[in-house]
């Protein structure tokens, strides 16, 4: 593994460049990922911050909350800054018992985008994800429908650049003779590495990897190896995860969820590590498989 990997942007698509460290939005809701956030002055202050920062990649969708998160984004930092792209995703929805079944026909689609659309205050969105799996494991099923679906709506100027979530490789193909693709988020992290060969693939065709739980998820990583290669580089465990992601490979963008500002602050701080080659060696060492 390379350990040289540490330009601070990725060029998304021909006209769109971000900063690797982005923020991923998913957290500022309340308990369950349902309804309003119980301090929304911080979340304004957090993503407000986060644009300070630097930060001109946020990760969202309309089926946080449902909708509080793309109405606090709105209002935080609407009108939005030139180079700043929202990337929201569709696929899903949110059932009365906060459950998220998916939502993959035609009208869910069109809806989410729509609903994306106004709740973001947009005429256009940047990039969308089609999400196809549930967060668990990706589908082996086909998906030329959905991403057909998706695509016409790009068609029609709703939508920039299209991405996929949950997927396989086998999707990212089957997607790649509908459409381009410009990202993937899948579930990758440290400790959570199925997902080794296809980030390479991805990076060899200049395909943005957006690993989604960078931090764990709803539980944080611990380990005592972790927390010793933080000692040893006075760090935080959290920030040697997402250095380690940053050095994995050029292609990963990081989107890590907080809702509090001095997290968020140390995530973004994060950027300015560099781990030596015992370190990741050591790190390397902590996957599940
Ligand atoms: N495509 C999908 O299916 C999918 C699924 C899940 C998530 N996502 C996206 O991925 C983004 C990131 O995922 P995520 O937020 O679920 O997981 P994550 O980034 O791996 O971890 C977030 C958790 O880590 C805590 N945290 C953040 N920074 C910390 C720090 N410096 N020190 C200690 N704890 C810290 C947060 O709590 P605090 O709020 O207390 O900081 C939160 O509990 C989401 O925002 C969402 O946009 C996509």
């Amino acid at each position: 593994m390379s350990t040289t990997h540490l330009s601070p942007t990725f060029q998304l698509a021909g006209n769109l460049s971000v900063n690797r460290v982005g923020y991923g939005a998913m957290k500022l809701t309340g308990p369950g990922v349902w309804g309003p956030p119980s301090n929304p002055e911080e979340a304004i202050a957090v993503l407000r911050e986060a644009i300070a920062l630097g930060v001109n990649h946020i990760d969202t969708s309309d089926f946080y909350g449902p909708h509080t998160v793309n109405q606090l984004i709105r209002q935080a930092l609407h009108p939005y800054p030139k180079d700043l792209v929202i990337v929201t995703k569709v696929g899903a929805r949110r059932g009365p018992d906060r459950s998220w079944p998916r939502a993959l026909s035609k009208d869910d689609i069109t809806a989410a985008i729509y609903d994306n659309l106004r709740n973001l205050g947009l005429e256009t969105l940047d990039v969308v994800n089609l999400r196809v799996g549930a967060v668990e494991e990706p589908l082996q099923e086909s998906i030329a429908e959905p991403f057909g679906v998706l695509a016409d709506l790009r068609s029609q100027g709703l939508v920039r650049h299209l991405g996929l979530s949950n997927v396989t490789p086998a999707q990212l193909t089957e997607a790649q003779s509908i459409a381009p693709v410009v990202c993937i988020q899948n579930h990758y992290n440290l400790v959570h590495r199925a997902d080794d060969g296809f980030l390479d693939a991805c990076a060899a065709q200049g395909i943005a990897f957006v690993p989604f739980f960078p931090l764990g998820g709803f539980q944080p990583l611990q380990s005592s190896a972790l927390q010793e290669c933080a000692d040893q580089l006075a760090a935080t465990p959290m920030q040697i995860a997402l250095a380690w992601l940053l050095q994995r490979s050029p292609n990963i963008l990081l989107i890590p969820g907080t809702s509090s500002l001095a997290h968020l602050k140390e995530n973004i701080a994060a950027a300015t590590l560099h781990l030596p080659p015992a370190i990741i060696d050591k790190l390397n060492n902590l996957a599940h498989q």
